[in-house]
């Protein structure tokens, strides 16, 4: 490669999960701690970040698509772009991506990616690099301190997963299950309050095998870590996800009914409502002991939401199999869900097995599922009608005056009121769709905001 000059202009894209996100915003802290400053929305920028994702065949055919829209990009403006490919992708193929994408100078696995601006400067002097390492920790002591943010953030507290459900990457893209320490995690939440968060959403592969050592040396899980933030002034809510249903402990189910703070939504993927399909995707748990532990959390905190994910069409499943699914839907009625077909990921177990489901039966299952999963999320909002809650301001509407939140059950809220982000609006919630609920203020504007 020729070099370059240094970029002045960035741009993150951030695919799949939430922990992409948070990544995604570290990456851009560290570019504009060198100076290097945000593309102007809709400007071509210097230096382009494909942050990806591995999860499903789609997701990961997307980086190769966009390397080309902005190669051509490029030509057309007679300036090319510095392209690094960073995420799950980044991990799982990067000498595959370097080999077919000329266009590419950086790849960078997503336990490596505080080595970016050493990248960086290679690249600008005209060599390619790729970093997948995975030191475990090193990158988060590596990052910049965060800016000013809006009134929701995310917060990484535990990564990687060990357990290998037998169709999915993430063990092998993401590492093994670390969890950072709780004194970092304390100052990181505090930081980001007073950047200005009210509301922290604490992420993790499996976020509730996240464990540590308090400042007086005792072991805590993910409760103890619940507690101690939520004694931060200023921080209103907390939430976290995503959880495995075989890391949930009795302390993590209290804590639901102990801290006001923490909102009444969980989002506790089951993949399939069949035990003989859950083994053979070694999910270590039954239908029925899932069902249970969901009883457990309605006890602790009977108005919780609940959320999951669902997987249609892994090998081997039969229809009968499916109707389990559907039977489970239908006994949770869940607020919200996830639903994917299954999509075969090379190098995982069920990508051999027998019994490889075909598309139009795939499509099938998922159109029937999505229609149950609707039918409910529609329910639950319609039943939350008459309730007042707080909506916590996150931007503004299409028209001027009004305003989209999030209820304390992640519902999207819109309503009129004189108010700004950041503020916790007391609302009736008036009206129900199946995305989204018509609030009406009950004070003109409540800002707990100094
Ligand atoms: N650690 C979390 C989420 C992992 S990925 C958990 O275990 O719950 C998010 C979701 O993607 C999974 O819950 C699953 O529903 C889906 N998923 C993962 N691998 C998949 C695959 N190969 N095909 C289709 N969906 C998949
Ligand atoms: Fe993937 Fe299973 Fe780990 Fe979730 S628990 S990340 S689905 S292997
Ligand atoms: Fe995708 Fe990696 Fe997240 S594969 S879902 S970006 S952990």
């Amino acid at each position: 490669m020729k070099p370059t000059d240094t970029p002045k202009t960035y741009r993150v894209k951030s695919f799949g999960c939430q922990m992409n996100v948070y990544d995604g915003d570290r990456m851009g802290e560290m570019l504009a701690a060198r100076g290097i400053t945000p593309a102007p929305e809709g400007e071509d920028a210097d230096l382009v970040v494909l942050n990806t994702c591995h999860i499903r065949e789609k997701a990961a055919e997307k980086v190769y698509s966009d390397i080309g829209r902005l190669v051509k990009a490029g030509e057309e403006a007679g300036k090319k772009p510095l392209i690094a490919v960073a995420g799950c992708v980044a991990q799982a193929e990067g000498e595959e991506i370097m080999a077919r994408a000329p266009a590419v100078s950086m790849v960078v696995g997503p336990q490596a990616y505080h080595r970016l601006p050493e990248m960086l400067d290679k690249a600008v002097a005209g060599e390619r690099a790729t970093d997948t390492d995975m030191p475990a920790i090193a990158k988060f002591d590596a990052l910049p301190q965060r800016r000013k943010i809006g009134p929701t953030a995310f917060l990484t507290v535990q990564e990687g997963c060990d357990k290998f459900c037998t169709y999915c990457v993430v063990p092998y893209t993401r590492g093994a299950e670390i969890s950072r320490p709780y004194g970092d995690l304390v100052s990181e939440a505090q930081k980001l309050v007073e950047a200005g968060a009210r509301e922290i959403t604490l992420l993790g592969q499996n976020v509730n095998a996240w464990s540590g050592e308090d400042d007086k040396g005792r072991r805590q899980g993910l409760a103890g870590l619940i507690h101690a933030l939520a004694a931060i002034d200023g921080l209103e809510r907390i939430r976290y996800t995503t959880s495995h249903p075989m890391d949930m402990d009795e302390a993590l189910i209290a804590a639901h009914g102990e801290i006001a703070k923490l909102m009444p939504y969980l989002h506790l993927p089951v993949q399939s409502g069949n035990d003989r399909v859950l083994k053979a995707m070694n999910r270590s748990h039954t239908a029925e002991g899932y069902l249970r532990l969901l009883e457990r959390f309605r006890a602790a905190r009977p108005d919780i939401a609940l959320s999951g994910d669902f997987i249609v069409g892994f090998p081997g499943e039969t229809e009968a199999e499916f109707a389990g699914t559907l039977s489970l839907v239908d006994e949770v009625k869940y607020a919200q869900a996830f639903s994917f077909k299954y999509s075969a990921r090379p190098g995982t177990p069920a990508a051999t097995m027998d019994g490889q489901i075909a598309r139009e039966v795939m499509d099938e299952r998922l159109q029937r599922l999505q229609a149950a999963l609707n039918r409910d999320q529609l329910a639950f909002n319609q039943a939350s009608v008459g309730k007042t809650c707080e909506v916590l301001v996150e931007r503004k509407g299409k028209h001027p005056g009004q305003w989209l939140g999030k209820s304390p059950w992640l519902q999207s809220v819109w309503f009129e009121a004189d108010c700004a982000i950041g503020d916790l609006v007391t609302a009736e919630l008036a009206e129900a769709g199946p995305n989204s609920l018509r609030g009406i203020p009950k004070v003109a504007a409540l800002s707990s905001v100094g």
